[in-house]
């Protein structure tokens, strides 16, 4: 990606003709940059790494939230991969009350948009939580259905496109706010899931969550990460992030549902990607880990890519892939 000479992202987020600038769901986001869940706390954390700014993100979305509080899993927690990272933090938080009450206040809305994570273990706990944060002022709520389901022994909720619908649904009822669903990539057909949530009453959709990994250490024989698997993040899941973000837009464009792509994402290159594919917005994660100051070279590196091009907004990039054929589920590698 060529360096960027002229536009600077703070000023250009102000400007009244910010390339960067898009609507998501009826919200203003200034950058299609979506700083995603469990990488940066609460909202104001990197706040306190100096060059770090909110308002370089089109929004934040905070760590996931359950009812109660929760301690997490045991260590280790994270676990760093080749081209990427596996982590099972087990969605340690302070439980929801406490996240509207203590630490909403503490956020500025004028500098961004914040979006909020939402955990449970049942469907009536997802529903709590959403019913929380409906009254606060939160912009949008984000569902994470990769949580285990207690009631069915454990799997994922997002696993099964009947269990999702019934969370999107359940939740729908009870929030006028954007609702975006953040889908699995661990299952068989992410299609007919996202054509569930769709009909359940999702606004948008964020693709993809983690793809269940793990490590072993060879001298003790033991699984690295606590939990025994963790998710893995990063660079190494980037082609199978794509693909996903492809094969949603092929069922999301009718009905006019914006995505948020997201995995592997650590360049504006990686990111025009995501959005060619289909992508309004885009996320960033594992890379902010090892680059705090990344939202400023993304925005940068697309506002020269849109200029090259001739795009005078974002918004006219979005699912640009120029191919004949739609995807196949046949492998075809080899
Ligand atoms: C340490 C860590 C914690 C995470 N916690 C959450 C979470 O609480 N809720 C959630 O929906 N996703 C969570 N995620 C997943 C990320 O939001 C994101 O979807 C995923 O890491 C892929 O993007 P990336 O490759 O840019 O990191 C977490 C990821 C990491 C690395």
């Amino acid at each position: 990606m060529r360096a960027m000479a002229t536009v600077k992202p703070a000023a250009a987020a102000h400007a009244a003709a910010n390339p960067l600038a898009l609507k998501f769901c009826g919200l203003n986001f200034t950058s299609p940059i979506v700083l995603l869940s469990g990488c940066v706390g609460f909202g104001e954390e990197y706040t306190r790494i100096e060059g770090f700014s909110n308002r370089d993100a089109g929004a934040i979305v905070l760590k996931g939230t359950t009812g109660k509080p929760r301690l997490g899993n045991p260590p280790h927690r994270v676990y760093e991969t080749p081209a990427g990272m596996l982590n099972a933090i087990g969605l340690q938080n302070p439980g929801v009350e406490h996240v509207v009450a203590s630490i909403l206040p503490q956020l500025d809305f004028d500098e961004t948009r914040f979006i909020a994570n939402v955990c449970g273990s049942t469907v009536e706990e997802y529903v709590e939580v959403t019913r929380r944060f409906d009254d606060s002022p939160i912009d949008a709520i984000e569902i994470n259905i990769s949580c285990p389901n207690v009631k069915e022994g454990g799997v994922a909720f997002g696993n099964y496109p009947d269990m999702s619908a019934q969370v999107v649904a359940a939740c729908r009822r009870v929030t006028k706010k954007p609702l975006i669903t953040k889908l699995s990539p661990n299952q068989t057909d992410i299609r007919e899931n996202a054509r569930r949530c769709i009909e359940a009453g999702s606004d948008a959709l964020s693709v993809i969550n983690t793809i269940m990994g793990m490590a072993i250490d060879v001298r003790t024989r033991r699984p690295v990460i606590g939990n025994v698997q963790g998710g893995l993040s990063g660079p190494a899941i980037k082609p199978i992030a794509l693909l996903k973000v492809h094969q949603v837009y092929e069922v999301a464009r009718p009905h006019g549902v914006p995505i948020i792509g997201q995995g592997g994402i650590t360049s504006a290159s990686d990111a025009i990607e995501f959005i060619i594919a289909g992508a309004t917005a885009i996320g960033v994660g594992t890379a902010l880990f090892y680059e705090p100051l990344i939202c400023k070279s993304i925005n940068d590196g697309i506002a020269e890519y849109l200029r090259a091009e001739g795009f005078s907004e974002v918004t006219q990039l979005v699912g640009t892939l120029r191919t004949t054929n739609e995807t196949q589920d046949c492998a075809i590698s080899g």
